[in-house]
Order: structure tokens, then sequence, then C-alpha cells
């Protein structure tokens, strides 16, 4: 018997009414929101995940799964969904056709972590992206589509952290005052925030270490070093929050593992009652500068990346599996061509029917109707063959009827 690889599930039809429910809802969501649909490979050159999350971040050192092909090109499993995304809008030159684009996409991405609740190494994400915009209005209107989002699903219990992490004006400044702050401490860090703190000391502000984030409690804070046009759009973003429903807090600790983004950041995050330490639903921010940096215009973007199993596990909702409308019941031989006939006309007439092929007693067809949940049964027999009628019975008050073929 062939395991499944470690991280990676199947996605059974028992469980897949929630998947359904949550993707549907979601696509309703977006568009309302006039996003259109992307679908990308899931393998891309490596260079483009090297260049597009950043080599340094703990996806592309330490997370991908990568190969080279039968020409020697390396290749990498798609590990979230931003550069290729870019890559497409760069590809497709979709930036000439309208200063303003909307993609979403929902698919599976891989990364080599370690597995628990919620940690997978193939799940799923349904993100968006947003090119185009540079106002705090956009990243607002992103923040909003997500709580639609959410709401859409009826998921309860969630908060949105914001946060900016300044761009590449105000960040050389506090990286400085970071490294002088942090070097000192550099033998109780981690071993990770020992390397981070040459290749990328703002990722150590949330390390979950408690040894490090003891250090990064005393650590200087962006928000005083934000440029000015980082200030101006961070306070307008949070007073268009503040003026909404949107439960959110400030956090600066939301750095984000991907080396793209500028000002803006983000995520979601349930209770760890409910999903345990894994507990953050969706994370995005702005990325200004990535369509430039993988050879495509000045295009500010900003987007979001939503785990489907995590808020799947998060549903409270009980989703019910969709009953079968008819189970038809064949006693005999002969009625098989005339009930293939009916099924066929059924099906055409958009019910969902299905036959037990294996034609046993009507004892047992009838264990199959009731176990594959069928709100109706047909049967039909010998008897009722020869007067060109069949019985159609309701399973829920058990009547009866008789029905001609014609009907
Ligand atoms: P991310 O924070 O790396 O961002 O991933 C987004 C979400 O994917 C996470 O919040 C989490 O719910 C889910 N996720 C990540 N890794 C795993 C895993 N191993 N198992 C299960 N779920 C996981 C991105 O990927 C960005 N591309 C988001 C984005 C889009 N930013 C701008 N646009």
């Amino acid at each position: 018997m062939y395991k499944n690889i470690t991280g990676m599930k199947d996605i059974m039809p028992n469980e897949i009414n929630k998947w359904h429910f949550v993707e549907n809802n979601i696509k309703k969501v977006f568009k309302l929101y006039n996003y259109k649909e992307l679908r990308t490979p899931v393998l891309e050159f490596t260079a483009l995940f090297k260049r597009g999350v950043g080599e340094g971040t703990d996806i592309v050192e330490k997370e991908m799964y990568s190969f080279n092909d039968r020409n020697g090109k390396s290749l990498s499993l798609r590990p979230e969904g931003t550069a290729s995304t870019v890559r497409a809008y760069i590809n497709s030159k979709d930036y000439a056709n309208s200063p303003l684009t909307k993609y979403y996409y929902m698919g599976e991405m891989y990364r080599h972590e370690r597995p628990q609740k919620g940690r997978y190494r193939a799940f799923n994400q349904i993100g968006a992206e947003f090119f185009g915009p540079s106002t705090p209005a956009s990243d607002f209107e992103v923040i909003q589509m997500v709580e639609d989002i959410l709401k859409s699903i009826k998921l309860k219990d969630y908060k949105f952290y914001i946060n900016s992490i300044g761009c590449k004006n105000c960040r050389p400044s506090h990286k400085k005052a970071l490294v002088e702050y942090l070097t000192p401490h550099k033998e109780e860090l981690c071993k990770d925030c020992q390397r981070r703190l040459d290749t990328n000391p703002m990722r150590i502000i949330d390390c979950k270490i408690d040894g490090c984030k003891r250090i990064a409690e005393n650590a200087p804070k962006i928000s005083n070093f934000y440029c000015e046009s980082c200030s101006t759009h961070n306070n307008e973003l949070l007073s268009l929050l503040e003026n909404s429903n949107i439960n959110y807090e400030i956090d600066e600790k939301i750095v984000r593992g991907l080396d793209y983004y500028v000002k803006t950041t983000f995520e979601v995050r349930v209770s760890e009652s409910i999903l345990g330490s894994q507990n953050t639903i969706i994370g995005g921010g702005r990325y200004n500068n990535l369509v430039k940096e993988l050879g495509g215009p000045n295009v500010d973007a900003i987007g979001f990346g939503i785990g489907t199993e995590r808020i799947i596990l998060a549903l409270s909702e009980e989703i019910k599996e969709t009953p079968l409308n008819y189970a038809v019941v064949i006693l005999g031989k002969e009625s098989l061509s005339k009930a293939l006939e009916l099924v066929h006309k059924l099906r055409n007439k958009n019910f969902t029917v299905d036959i037990d092929y294996r034609l046993g007693s009507l004892k047992s067809q009838m264990r199959w109707a009731n176990k594959n949940n069928a709100q109706k049964v047909i049967i039909i027999g010998e008897e009722e063959l020869k007067n060109n009628i069949y019985i159609e019975k309701n399973m829920q008050t058990s009547e009866q009827i008789k029905k001609t073929f014609d009907d």
C-alpha cells in the first residue's frame, strides 16, 4: 500500500462540501469587488521565487520543493501565489489594458515545513492581488473585502492585525538602529535569528522563540522611523478602519515572512483555542516594488492569501451534504433499459439521480438509496413495466405514488 507524502493530504468527498461552501461563497465576494480569476501552473522557474519571495526568506532558503528538469533547468513547486501572479501579469501585459487589475486565484501551494495541525506541506491558498493602486483607500477596500469574505462563510471570532513596515526610504534607518540594538544580544538569539541579523533583521521582531521575543520587545519600532509618505498612508488607512466596523488592532510585530512587502501589512487570526499555534488564517500586504523587480513596469500592488485548510478547520458552520434527488431501484433485468432512459431524462432536467448497478434485492437497493441520502426513490418492477408505470416513494413521508413513464 502506498502512503501519502508526509504533510500532503487527500481531500475526500465526505469533506468536500465545506470546500465547495467556502470556495463558492468567496468567489461571489470576489465578483462583487470586480476580481477576475487567474490560473497559473504549479511549477515555475526557481529563479522567480528567489527574486520574488526573497533569497534570505525561510520559504526560499529552507522550504521549497526544487529540482532540475530534464534540460537541467531548476524548477520549483510554487510555495505561494503572488510571485506567479506578478509573472503572469507582466507576461500578459494586462497592465497595458487597464491601469487597475484585480486577480484572484485558488490553488495548491507547497512548502517543506514541519507538519502539524493547520500546517501542511501541500496546502491550498485563496489569494487576491490588486495591481495599480497606491492609495490607502485601496488598502482599505482589500481589507474590507477580506472582512466580507469571512462574513460570507460565517466565520466567527477573528481579528485583523494591521501594521506598516515602512518603505525603501524609511527602512534603512530603522534597520541600522535595529542592528545596533540587536548586535550586543547576538549570542542570546536563536540560530535562525543570528542569521537573520545579517540577512533580514526585521524578521527577528516576529520570531516565536521566547528568548528572541524578550529581546525584540525593546527593539526600535519602525513607527518611529516612518517617512512622510508612509506616515500619511498609514494614518489615512487607520482613520478609514476607525470609521468601519472592522475588528482590528495595530500590531507592530507583523513584518511578514516574505521580502516583497512595503507599507501596509496585515494578518487575520482566530483564537488559539480553535487552531492552536497555526492560527493565522490570512496574511497580506502591499508590495509596491515587486512588479518592477520582476521585469515589469513601475506598478504598485496589494494582496493577501487565505489558508484554505485553516479557515475550513476554523469553520463552526455545519455544512450538510446535498441529498440525491432520486435513487432508482430496478427489479428485474427487463426494467433496465426503461430505467436508464428515465434516469437520463431526469438528469437532463437537472435532477441528481443514481442507480445501484449491483441490481440486488429490493431491500439492498433501498438500503443503498438511504445511504445515499435519496429524497425520493423510483421503483421500476416487471409488473409496473407492463402497465407503463413506476412507483415514486418520498423517503421523508414514506408516501408512494404511481406515475406513468409519459409523465
Ligand atoms: P503567507 O502568510 O505566507 O502569505 O501565507 C498566507 C496564508 O497561507 C497563511 O496566513 C496561512 O493561513 C496559509 N499557509 C501558509 N503556509 C501554510 C502551510 N504550510 N499549511 C497551511 N496553510 C499555510 C503568502 O503566501 C502571500 N503570497 C500572501 C499575499 C498575497 N501577500 C500579498 N498577496
